[in-house]
C-alpha cells in the first residue's frame, strides 16, 4: 500500500511542483513505484513530465467522468514512474466539491482506488488552502513542505499548520508532518539565516537536503522532463536525488 504525500504551501513559487516533479522521479529512479498526481488547476507538473494539460485528470475523477485507472498515464522515460494529470478544468473543484455527498473524502477515494498499485503516491497542490487542498490533506499519510529560503519564509507557513491542525482534529487525526524541504538556496548571509531559523523551529522534520538555486530546475519543464534526465550532471539533480535518498531512508521502516 503507498504512502500519500501531499505537497504543500499556499504561497505560490516556492518550489512545490519543482519538489513534486524532481522527488517523484528521483524516488522512482531509486527503484520505488511512484504515482505523482497533478492536483494543481494550472497543471505545471503535467507539463513539466511533458503531458498534454488537456488529458483527462483528476477533475474527470471528482466528478465522476472516469475512473484514476483510466486516466493515469505512464511515463515514457521512466519506468517506474506514472501521473494522473490535471487540466484547467479543476478551477470549477473548490466550488464543486463542497456540494458532492461525503465532500471532504472525495479525493480520498479517488487516491485510495489505486494505492495498492504503488509505493508512494505524491500530490502537488495548489497554492491555496481552499476546500480542494483541505481534500487532499484528508487524502494524505502526511505533508511536505516546500519553504523557499528568502525573508519572512516562516511568516507564511502559521496558515499552513493551523489548516493542518483543523484536519487532524475534524477530518484525519493520523495525518502528518512529513517535513520541511528547503528551497531555491543561495550561499548568502540571509539564505543561511533562513536554514537555520528554519531548523531551530522543526528541528528534525526539516530535511538535511538543501535544494540549491540552479538554472537547470528551472529549464527542464520547458523540455517535459525531470531535471536528471535533463542535466544528469546538474546541481538540482545532485540535490534532488539526495533528497529522494533522505526521504526514503525517514521512511525505512513504514
Ligand atoms: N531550486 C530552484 N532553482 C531555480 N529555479 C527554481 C528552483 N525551484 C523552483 N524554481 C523555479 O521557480 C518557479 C516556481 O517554482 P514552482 O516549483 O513552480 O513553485 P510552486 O509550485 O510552489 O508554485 C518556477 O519557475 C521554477 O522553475
Ligand atoms: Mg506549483
Amino acid at each position: 500500500m503507498a504512502k500519500v504525500v501531499a505537497l504543500a504551501n499556499q504561497k505560490g513559487g516556492v518550489g512545490k511542483t519543482t519538489t513534486a516533479i524532481n522527488l517523484a522521479a528521483s524516488v522512482a529512479l531509486l527503484g520505488k513505484k511512484v504515482l505523482l498526481i497533478d492536483a494543481d488547476p494550472q497543471a505545471n507538473a503535467t507539463s513539466g513530465l511533458g503531458f498534454d494539460i488537456n488529458l483527462k485528470g483528476i477533475y474527470e475523477c471528482i466528478v465522476g467522468e472516469a475512473t484514476a485507472e483510466e486516466v493515469i498515464q505512464h511515463s515514457e522515460d521512466i519506468k517506474k514512474l506514472w501521473l494522473l494529470p490535471s487540466s484547467i478544468n479543476l478551477v470549477a473543484a473548490d466550488t464543486e466539491l463542497p456540494t458532492m455527498e461525503n465532500a471532504h473524502r472525495i479525493i480520498k477515494g479517488i487516491v485510495d482506488s489505486v494505492r495498492d498499485k504503488f509505493d508512494y503516491i505524491f500530490i502537488d497542490c495548489s497554492p491555496s488552502l481552499g476546500f480542494t487542498t483541505v481534500n487532499i490533506l484528508t487524502a494524505a499519510d502526511s505533508v511536505l513542505v516546500p519553504v523557499q529560503c528568502e525573508y519572512l519564509a516562516l511568516e507564511g507557513l502559521s496558515k499552513l499548520l493551523n489548516t493542518i491542525k483543523m484536519v487532524k482534529g475534524r477530518l484525519h487525526p493520523e495525518l502528518e508532518i512529513e517535513g520541511f524541504v528547503l528551497t531555491m538556496y543561495m550561499r548568502n548571509r540571509l539564505n543561511n539565516q533562513v536554514v537555520s531559523e528554519v531548523r531551530e523551529h522543526f528541528g528534525e522534520l526539516a530535511y538535511e537536503t538543501i535544494i540549491q538555486r540552479n538554472i537547470r530546475l528551472g529549464e527542464a519543464p520547458s523540455h517535459g522532463k525531470p531535471v536528471m534526465l535533463y542535466d544528469a550532471a546538474a546541481t538540482g539533480s545532485v540535490n534532488y536525488l539526495n533528497l529522494a535518498r533522505e526521504f526514503i531512508k525517514r521512511n525505512r521502516n513504514k
